[in-house]
């Protein structure tokens, strides 16, 4: 038995207990009579005492010898401590040692294993298994653990059944490029790794499962950001003989049910968002709708004058910044800075205060009197105290560059608080989206949604206006969840892959099985995914996912500890016939 107890379990009711622990050793203090140390496992630290006129004097020679993170096993007696430490649970008590053994050495670790490290993120990385033994690390494994058991018994109680679905298939559409994996045995040929599981679970549907989920790797290769990963996790999820409403409100029931298990918070019902007022309102798809800042249109009350800028822009819009008007001269120059960085990319901001007495001083005074302004307060719910900020042009650009401002703003007014939670639905989003590029539609969500009823015959008049029968869930201005309800007939999948630009031959190639499938039977279906990831981060209070995944990926896709991608040897090369023509 290698130990008796963990090392954050001892209390005062354990005096005069004989134990054995086996850990880490945090930290010693060696005042020469006496030795302290601190052990350490993942449940927490006990406080070990080697004392000369109580231990043998070989015992207090192999104490000393104790460097950080030796790994040992200790017996000995608990006793009241002298000097107690409330911060600590097992702060009453301390372990005087009989027994010590040495389990393994360690070389001094490359950073402090401390709640607050010395350690860079990149050395940290190198070295996970050491950043894994910190407790912030290793409290946000366990905080995944326990979401996903809930997820697990809540999926299971509604009578969802977990089905394994494989890595090694086709590519599936989802709107990123694809791992590939060659075949030895199919020369030339290549699986794509799953970005999700999305045409194996529909064909699930048509086998009967009615109510299928899976907590699954997916992946894509795209670029990097804060919320995004590689390799990620999804709760992946559908349902037979559903329509929107359905699915709606389970994975509502679902997220209430975590935000009440996981974080204590009771919500009331979601509210839903039609995707034309998302933008309208946020210039965005997933709003954080736990502070206003809604967007207030301008034209009207700005294009009547001689100022030229706002006349030839397609769109006028502002927000109205609660306590702007504090900002000095400089911070407001700041801001514009701000906005016109290149990953922003405004041409310039206009700004109006809204002093105390009522009255507005504008960047733009020389074209606008104090009525005018007085009606953009109006339009953007400004008051007095608050700054108002206008940008404008092209309607979707400057959406996006205002909606930028809002969540750059909020966050530096102190606004997008952690611990506060406003789930959403996002409902009714288009079906195609005009890749400006190439000048083609492609599926907003994946091509196997189902456009509303009756809205299949504009898809050729105007496909631009054609919606879907599609969703997201968007928690604290994080997509986490998206879904729809699917095509379940050959010929309406047809039609949406030629809209597509796929001709027969390559729907029939790319997803002949799946149209095949449909023939034989299939129920109307629909479902949804969450961003394991990404739910657990938010619900967590935190926004980068890579702290809740036990071994990411850096920013370059590159997992630095076991150095991969890296280059295979000709052999295995040639076995997989495959040739590289790298210039070294
Ligand atoms: P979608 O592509 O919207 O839908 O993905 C579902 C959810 O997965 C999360 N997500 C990611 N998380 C981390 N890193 C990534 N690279 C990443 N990409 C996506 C997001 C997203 O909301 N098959 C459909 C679901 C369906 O229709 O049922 C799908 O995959 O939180």
């Amino acid at each position: 038995m290698y130990r008796s107890h963990s090392c954050g379990q001892l209390r005062a009711s354990h005096i005069n207990t004989e134990v054995t622990l086996a850990g880490w050793v945090q930290k010693s203090r060696d005042k020469g009579f006496m030795i302290w140390v601190d052990l350490r496992d993942r449940y927490g630290i006990t406080q070990l005492i080697f004392d000369e006129d109580r231990t043998p004097a070989t015992m207090m020679e192999k104490a000393k010898s104790l460097g950080r993170e030796f790994v040992i096993q200790v017996t000995g007696t608990v006793i009241e401590r002298e000097s107690k430490n409330a911060k600590m649970p097992t702060g009453d008590v301390e372990v005087l040692v009989s027994d010590l053994k040495i389990l393994n050495d360690a070389k001094l670790p490359p950073f402090t294993i401390e709640d607050e490290t010395d350690g860079g993120e990149d050395i940290r990385m190198k070295y996970r298994y050491l950043d894994i033994r910190r407790n912030p690390v290793k409290d946000s494994l366990i905080f995944r653990h326990k979401v996903t058991m809930e997820v697990r018994k809540y999926l299971s109680d509604q009578e969802f059944i977990e089905v394994e679905t494989p890595y090694l298939i086709k590519s599936t559409p989802e709107g990123a490029r694809d791992f590939v994996v060659p075949s030895r045995m199919n020369e030339g040929q290549f699986y794509a790794l799953p970005q999700s599981p999305q045409t194996f679970k529909q064909l699930l549907m048509v086998g009967g499962m009615d109510k299928y989920f899976q907590i699954v790797k997916c992946f894509r290769d795209e670029d990097l950001r804060a919320d995004r990963q590689p390799e990620f996790t999804q709760i992946d999820c559908e349902m037979a003989f559903v329509e929107q409403e359905d699915i709606l409100n389970i994975f509502e029931g679902l997220t209430l049910h975590l935000l009440k298990e996981i974080n204590g918070v009771e919500v009331d019902k979601f509210p839903r968002m039609l995707f034309d007022d998302a933008m309208r309102l946020y210039g965005n798809d997933k709003p954080d709708i736990r502070f206003g800042m809604e967007f207030g249109e301008l034209n009207a009350v700005t294009q009547h004058k001689d100022f030229g800028i706002f006349n030839n822009s397609e769109l006028v819009v502002g927000i109205a910044v609660p306590g702007g008007n504090s900002y000095t001269r400089k911070q407001i120059d700041n801001l514009i800075k701000w906005v016109k960085r290149p990953q922003v990319g405004a041409l310039g901001m206009v700004y109006c205060r809204v002093n105390e007495d009522g009255t507005f001083k504008s960047s733009v005074d020389k074209f606008y009197d104090q009525e005018d302004l007085a009606k953009w307060a109006e339009v953007t719910g400004a008051k007095a105290g608050d700054l108002i900020c206008i940008l404008s042009g092209e309607t979707n650009k400057v959406r996006t560059q205002l909606s930028a401002l809002r969540m750059h703003l909020a966050e530096e007014l102190g606004l997008r608080k952690p611990n506060e939670f406003a789930p959403l639905w996002v409902i009714d989003f288009p079906l195609l989206e005009l890749d400006e590029e190439t000048g083609h539609y492609h599926a907003m969500h994946h091509p196997f949604t189902s456009p509303k009823p009756g809205q299949l015959e504009l898809l050729d008049s105007k496909p631009g206006e054609v919606k879907a029968n599609a969703y997201d869930l968007v928690l604290n201005g994080n997509e986490i969840g998206g879904g729809s309800i699917r095509i379940h007939d050959k010929q309406i999948q047809a039609t949406m892959l030629k809209h597509l630009g796929f001709s027969d031959e390559e729907a029939k190639a790319q997803f002949g099985f799946l149209m095949d499938a449909f023939e034989y039977g299939a129920p109307p279906h629909g479902g949804l995914a969450f961003g394991l990831d990404r739910l657990v981060a938010i619900l967590g209070g935190q926004e980068t996912i890579r702290d809740f995944i036990a071994f990411p990926k850096n920013n370059s896709g590159r997992d630095v500890m076991i150095d991969a991608p890296a280059f295979i040897d000709d052999e295995q090369l040639k076995e997989l016939n495959l040739k590289l023509d790298i210039q070294e």
